[in-house]
């Protein structure tokens, strides 16, 4: 299985695969549509002006899931006084029809992997965050290497987690 997980760029072809991807009903307050992240990106991108990296996850070759990654985003210091120039995690997400089969720990493991390729610049570091009642995407990132950093979490936002690369 190992092999046949791997992020794709999402290319005109391919998105509307990657927009039809869905997760659960009880997981839709945890990630927003793709369709709504990869607009956030592309704001991100003319009016941040900062890097987007929106990723499909394929296995094989199916569209299986959505990971966004982000670098030096204003708001990561802004919001939770993290340090500039760090990688961001910023959405990501398997199918419904595709959960609890590893992919989501294949996915991310391959996502740290092009992080520590440093393609946005030089970091020291990578976050993310989630809901406080999102469980599985906390254990996740926490056996992934991530530390939550409950000092920096503000009461309605999501927890923020870092991972030193
Ligand atoms: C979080 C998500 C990406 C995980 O993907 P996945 O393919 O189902 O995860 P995996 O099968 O690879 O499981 C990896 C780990 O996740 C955790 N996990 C996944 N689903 C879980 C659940 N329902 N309850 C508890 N832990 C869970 C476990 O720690 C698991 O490790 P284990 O297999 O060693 O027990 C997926 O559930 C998802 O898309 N959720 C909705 C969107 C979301 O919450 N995104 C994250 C926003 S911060």
């Amino acid at each position: 299985m190992e092999k046949k997980i791997h992020l794709e760029k999402i290319l005109w072809d391919e998105c509307d695969k990657i927009i039809k991807l869905k997760v659960n009903k009880n997981q839709k307050t945890f990630v927003a549509p793709n369709a709504d992240s990869l607009i956030d990106a592309y704001f991100a991108i003319a009016e941040d002006k900062i890097q987007v990296f929106p990723l499909g996850i394929y296995y094989a070759k199916k569209a299986v899931g959505f990971i966004m990654i982000a670098f030096d985003c204003p708001w990561a210091t802004k919001y939770f006084g993290l340090p500039e120039k760090f990688y961001y995690i910023w959405r990501f997400m398997i199918d419904k029809k595709y959960q609890g089969q590893g992919f989501g720990k294949e996915a991310l493991r391959l996502a740290i992997e092009f992080v520590k390729t440093f393609p946005a610049g030089k970091s020291e570091g990578c976050w993310l965050s989630y809901e406080p009642e999102n469980e599985g995407a906390r254990s996740l990132y926490l056996k992934a290497g991530f530390v939550e950093r409950l000092d920096l979490h503000k009461e309605d936002f999501e927890i923020p987690a870092v991972m030193m690369l």
